[in-house]
């Protein structure tokens, strides 16, 4: 086990930064103003670890200290106007930037960066809860941090001592805010998750509504619901819990705020009832405001606020860096930065310094995307994978040159590379798994050849056993299953295929950097920061190497080689094609991750010179 020595006190010898001082300066653009109600929210979703901001992108630059000034500058505003901000964090805090994998234990940092925000309502998700430490973590740091906020409505954690299950946190939570003197009762929910670790149980969520707590709260007399969770808005989840609600409170507000697919969204169920999603990984602070609702405070300002007449509901995606921050609180860099929030930044500054996430395993000689280039192409990620870098690493000593079909899901990989350092940092960013291979020997080749068909249909085969294939890609592109399953809503994303959307502004303005163009039900003016679009490329659930194979003709047998997370697929596709194999047959191939292989091969092709 590594031991860092950094604390907080250390980080009083240093001068207090804002932002990262490697993160690039951001750049000026087109803004729209953020609407104010009477109440306010920004909401947090998906971050995985990226509390340092995006180093290589300065869109996204800002870090999680510059967030928790812009919080306090927006508080103060707000307590100018009479009205009320409220902060939402929905879950899947940790996995996916070397700030949490790095260490051992991880997140040796994360926990206390993360609490020095004030957050309102937060809830779990799935991420806090595939490994059992991890879960265990969340229930000793995160809910004792934010005691009374942190809600878990439909999860339990089973007590490491007793082995019984125990409320994860507090199911539901009753308040008045501040200013306006609203009645708000928050629930936190996860959806129907079931790869968790034993240490947790996640009840699905048309179980919990029927539960008499749930039953009892939702008849309480308030002037909003608010359902924050690790839920897709679109999802069957939500739409059971605005039907439970709705079936007892016709017309009281229900705000929800949800997350897990990565997506910027918003959605309406009713005149009074809206969903929110805030996007990933940092990129994205969502703002969302309502007025003409009920309540014992009085604004100071209605011409500034909006007009209570009727319920308006408004959104925006405010992109996460300074200038935007200096933007939208009529700031400057000298005036922005809160003493509290220089100390967090200074503090994950020491904490990134002590990972040495900046150590460089080698320089990309290009930008590698992972859905912003179609598949297969030159530019394409999972094309670089399966090209160059699985035909190197996928090497037995034992079956040296025996015909091998490798095969990894997309969802394995999770960013884009940039061209420049491929860092410690970036490993954990582009696959932050403790994925390793396994392989069949011997499979014969007629049924072998068949399975990357298979796995890449979303055919029926799969869903009857309870395994979905949307698993296997990276979650952006559940949007659009989700949208398959439950078309009450068109299908909405934050990019479109191809490119084929058109530019928010004509060629008048050629200057806008690439980056969201969303579009929600609200239509195409959520995002703060006005951008050309991106293109967005569905890409397959699998990609497969053929490795070794002769030069002419087909081989009888292979050895199918595949990461681990997929064996139950791969298991049930060679069964629909008439192998008999069971977990018996598979044989660990390497110790080693596919993230620690790909570090390696990057160190030995790629120069160090950026
Ligand atoms: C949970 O899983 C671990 C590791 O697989 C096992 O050792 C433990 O007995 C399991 N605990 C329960 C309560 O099933
Ligand atoms: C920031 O704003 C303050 C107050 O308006 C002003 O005195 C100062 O010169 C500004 N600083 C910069 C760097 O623009
Ligand atoms: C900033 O950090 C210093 C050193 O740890 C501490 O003394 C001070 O109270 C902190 N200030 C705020 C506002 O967090
Ligand atoms: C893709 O890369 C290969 C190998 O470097 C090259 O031969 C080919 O011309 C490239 N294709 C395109 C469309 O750039």
């Amino acid at each position: 086990m590594t031991k860092h020595l950094l604390t907080w006190t250390s980080v009083l010898t240093t001068l207090a930064l804002a932002e990262q001082p490697s993160a690039p300066k951001p750049v000026a653009a087109p803004m729209r103003e953020l609407p104010w109600g009477q109440l306010n929210f920004m909401q947090t979703t998906d971050t995985h670890g990226w509390h340092a901001g995006h180093l290589q992108e300065p869109q996204y630059s800002a870090d999680w200290g510059d967030y928790i000034s812009f919080a306090d500058r927006m508080r103060k505003k707000a307590d100018d106007m009479g009205v009320d901000v409220l902060l939402i964090d929905t879950g899947d805090r940790i996995e996916g930037n070397g700030l949490y994998d790095a260490s051992d234990p991880k997140g040796e940092y994360t926990y206390d960066i993360f609490k020095e925000q004030s957050i309102d309502v937060l809830s779990t998700g799935n991420h806090e809860l595939y490994q059992s430490d991890a879960a265990q973590r969340e229930y000793e740091k995160t809910v004792p941090n934010f005691k009374g906020n942190y809600l878990a409505s439909n999860l339990d954690y089973i007590n490491p001592k007793t082995g019984q299950a125990i409320p994860m946190a507090q199911r539901f939570r009753k308040f008045t805010t501040k200013n306006q003197g609203i009645r708000v009762l928050a629930f936190g929910f996860l959806f129907d998750f079931t790869g968790n670790a034993n240490n947790t149980v996640v009840q699905p969520v048309e179980k919990t509504i029927e539960e008499k707590w749930f039953q009892d709260a939702i008849r309480e007399d308030v002037d909003l619901f608010l359902v924050a969770g690790h839920v897709t808005p679109r999802g069957p989840e939500y739409k059971a819990i605005y039907k439970a609600i709705r079936s007892q409170k016709w017309d009281t507000p229900i705000q929800f705020f949800g997350g897990h697919s990565h997506i910027r969204d918003f959605t309406k169920y009713d005149s009074k009832a809206y969903a929110l999603q805030s996007g990933r990984y940092m990129e994205t602070i969502g703002w969302l405001s309502i007025d003409g609702i009920k309540g014992k405070g009085k604004k100071t300002d209605p011409k500034e606020v909006g007009t209570e007449a009727s319920y308006t509901v408004q959104r925006r995606y405010i992109d996460n860096n300074l200038y935007g921050y200096h933007y939208h609180t009529g700031l400057n860099e000298s005036t922005f930065p809160t003493e509290h929030g220089k100390n967090v930044s200074t503090f994950i500054h020491q904490a990134r310094k002590s990972l040495k996430l900046d150590y460089n395993y080698g320089c990309a000689p290009k930008d590698l995307w992972l859905n912003r280039a179609p598949y297969p192409s030159n530019d394409s990620l999972l094309t670089w994978l399966e090209n160059e870098v699985m035909p190197d690493i996928i090497f037995s000593k034992e079956r040296k040159d025996v015909p091998t079909l490798a095969i990894t899901n997309s969802g394995a990989m999770r960013f884009d590379i940039f061209k420049g350092s491929f860092s410690r940092d970036t490993t954990y960013i582009i696959s932050p798994f403790v994925s390793k291979f396994n392989y069949i020997k011997d499979v014969p080749y007629k049924s072998a050849k068949g399975l990357l068909k298979l796995l890449n249909n979303n055919g029926p085969i799969f869903s009857t056993a309870g395994l979905h294939t949307s698993q296997l890609a990276p979650p952006e592109q559940l949007s659009i299953l989700t949208d398959i399953i439950a078309p009450a809503q068109p299908a909405k994303d934050v990019y479109t295929s191809g490119g084929a959307q058109a530019p928010l502004l004509s060629s008048d303005a050629p200057d806008l950097i690439p980056g969201y163009t969303t579009k929600d039900d609200s239509g195409d003016d959520g995002d703060d920061t006005l951008h050309a679009p991106i293109s967005f490329y569905q890409v397959p659930n699998c990609i497969q190497s053929p490795i070794s194979f002769p030069s002419s003709g087909e081989p009888e047998k292979v050895d199918v080689v595949f990461v681990d997370f997929i064996q139950p697929w791969v298991l049930l596709a060679l069964q629909f094609s008439g192998e008999g194999y069971t977990s018996d047959d598979v044989l660990v191939y390497s110790e080693e991750t596919l993230t620690d292989m790909m570090a390696a091969w990057i160190k030995k092709n790629w120069g160090q010179d950026c």
